[in-house]
C-alpha cells in the first residue's frame, strides 16, 4: 500500500505519460519532428509495471493512454509550448560556446539527444524511477549512447527487483542524469558535483515547479541563484489567471488528482515576475502561450507568417476565442542573473 505522499508522487509522475502522449500526437500531426520519441515510449512500455504502485494491468491500461487523440487545441498548445522553449534554448547554446543546461523534471523529453555537444555539460534530473526508465532507453540504444557519449554496457531488467535496485544515475564526460527529488536538491551534493559553477547555464522547469508549493519553488531558485553566478531560468507552466477558466482547469485536474500547487498562489503574469524580482533576477521577462501564438495580435507573436500557414493546415481551429482563452492560462517565464542571454523575443511583462 502506497502512502498519501507515495501516490502523489505516483500522480505526479505520471504527469509525465501526458507530456509524452501530447508530443507524440504532435508528431503524428506533422507539428515537428522527434526521431527519439518512440524509444522512450517503447521503455515506458517495458519498465512503467515495475514501478511504484502499478500492476501489469494498470501500467499496460496508463500506457496504452500515450496513445490517446488529443484535440486540436492541445496539439497547438503543446506545439507552441515546445517550440518556444526550444527556442530559447537554442538562442542559449548560439549565445555562449560553452554552457551548461539543466533541465529539472526532465521527464522523457529528448531535447538532450539532438543537442548535446562536447561545449554542452548536459544534467537532467528527475525521480528515481523516472531516470532509471531513461537511462534503459539509453544505455540499450546504441544510437543514444552515442548521443550522450555513453561507452558502457546495456542492462536487462526483468523484473520489478531489477529495476527498484538499478543505479538511477547516468554520467558521462558530459551527460548527468540524476534521479533526486527536487525538494532534496539543496540538502545533498549529489547535483552540486557535476554542476560547473562558472559556466552561464540554463536551468529549465518546463510543468514541474508547478507540483511544488510556493515555499518548495522558493528554495530550489535560490539553489540555483546560489550555485551559478551565469544564470539563465526558463519556466513553463499553467496560471489561474484567478477566473471561472481557471477554477475550472482546477477541478478538472483535481478530479485525476493532480494538485497544481502554485496555480492560485502565483496566479497571474504579474505574481510570477514579482517572485522571480523577489529571487534578485535582474532581467525578467514573461508571457503567455496566447501571445506566443498570435492569440493576442501579430505584434506579441513568435511564430513567422510562413510557420502559422504551415501549422494551420495541420489542425483544424476555427474556435478562436476557445484557444486563446486556453492559452491565455499558460505562461513563460524568464529571468536573468549576471551574463545572461537576451533573448530578443516580444514578451508582455519585461524589467
Ligand atoms: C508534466 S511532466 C513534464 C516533463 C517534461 N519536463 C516535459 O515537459 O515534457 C512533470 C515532470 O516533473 C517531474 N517532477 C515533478 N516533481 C518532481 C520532484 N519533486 N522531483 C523530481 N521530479 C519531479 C515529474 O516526475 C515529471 O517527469
Amino acid at each position: 500500500m502506497l502512502s498519501p505522499s507515495q501516490k502523489q508522487d505516483k500522480i505526479v509522475r505520471s504527469t509525465d505519460l501526458d507530456a509524452l502522449s501530447c508530443r507524440w500526437n504532435c508528431v503524428q500531426k506533422g507539428y515537428f519532428e522527434d526521431v527519439n520519441i518512440d524509444k522512450i515510449i517503447n521503455s515506458y512500455s517495458k519498465y512503467l509495471q515495475f514501478c511504484e504502485g502499478y500492476t501489469n494491468l494498470s501500467a499496460g491500461r496508463t500506457y496504452k493512454s500515450v496513445f490517446d487523440r488529443k484535440l486540436p487545441i492541445i496539439n497547438r498548445g503543446t506545439y507552441l509550448r515546445t517550440k518556444s522553449i526550444s527556442d530559447i534554448i537554442g538562442k542559449f547554446i548560439n549565445d555562449n560556446e560553452k554552457c551548461q543546461i539543466v533541465s529539472m523534471g526532465v521527464g522523457s523529453d529528448t531535447r538532450v539527444f539532438k543537442l548535446i555537444n562536447p561545449n554542452i555539460n548536459y544534467i537532467e534530473l528527475d525521480f528515481e524511477e523516472t531516470t532509471r526508465i531513461k537511462k534503459l532507453t539509453i544505455i540499450n540504444d546504441s544510437e543514444l549512447s552515442k548521443a550522450v557519449n555513453y561507452s558502457g554496457l546495456g542492462a536487462t531488467v526483468a523484473d520489478r527487483s531489477q529495476f527498484q535496485t538499478l543505479d538511477p544515475n547516468l554520467h558521462t564526460d558530459n551527460y548527468h542524469l540524476i534521479g533526486l527529488d527536487l525538494r532534496r536538491l539543496s540538502d545533498s551534493n549529489i547535483v552540486s558535483e557535476f554542476l560547473d559553477s562558472k559556466r552561464p547555464t540554463l536551468v529549465l522547469s518546463e510543468c514541474v515547479l508547478c507540483y511544488l508549493n510556493p515555499g518548495e519553488n522558493e528554495k530550489i531558485l535560490k539553489f540555483w541563484t546560489d550555485s551559478i553566478s551565469n544564470l539563465s531560468l526558463l519556466i513553463y507552466e499553467p496560471i489561474s489567471l484567478n477566473d471561472s477558466f481557471g477554477q475550472q482547469m482546477r477541478e478538472n485536474l483535481g478530479r485525476r488528482g493532480i494538485n497544481l500547487l502554485t496555480f492560485n498562489h502565483f496566479p497571474t503574469l504579474k505574481s510570477k515576475f514579482d517572485f522571480l524580482k523577489s529571487l534578485n533576477f535582474q532581467d525578467i521577462n514573461v508571457t503567455d502561450i496566447a501571445s506566443i501564438g498570435g492569440y493576442s495580435g501579430d505584434e506579441l507573436s513568435w511564430i513567422s507568417a510562413e510557420e502559422s500557414k504551415r501549422i494551420d493546415k495541420l489542425d483544424l481551429i476555427d474556435e478562436i476565442e476557445e484557444i486563446k482563452l486556453l492559452l491565455l492560462h499558460y505562461c513563460l517565464v524568464y529571468g536573468g542573473i549576471g551574463k545572461h542571454t537576451n533573448l530578443s523575443k516580444k514578451w508582455k511583462l519585461s524589467t
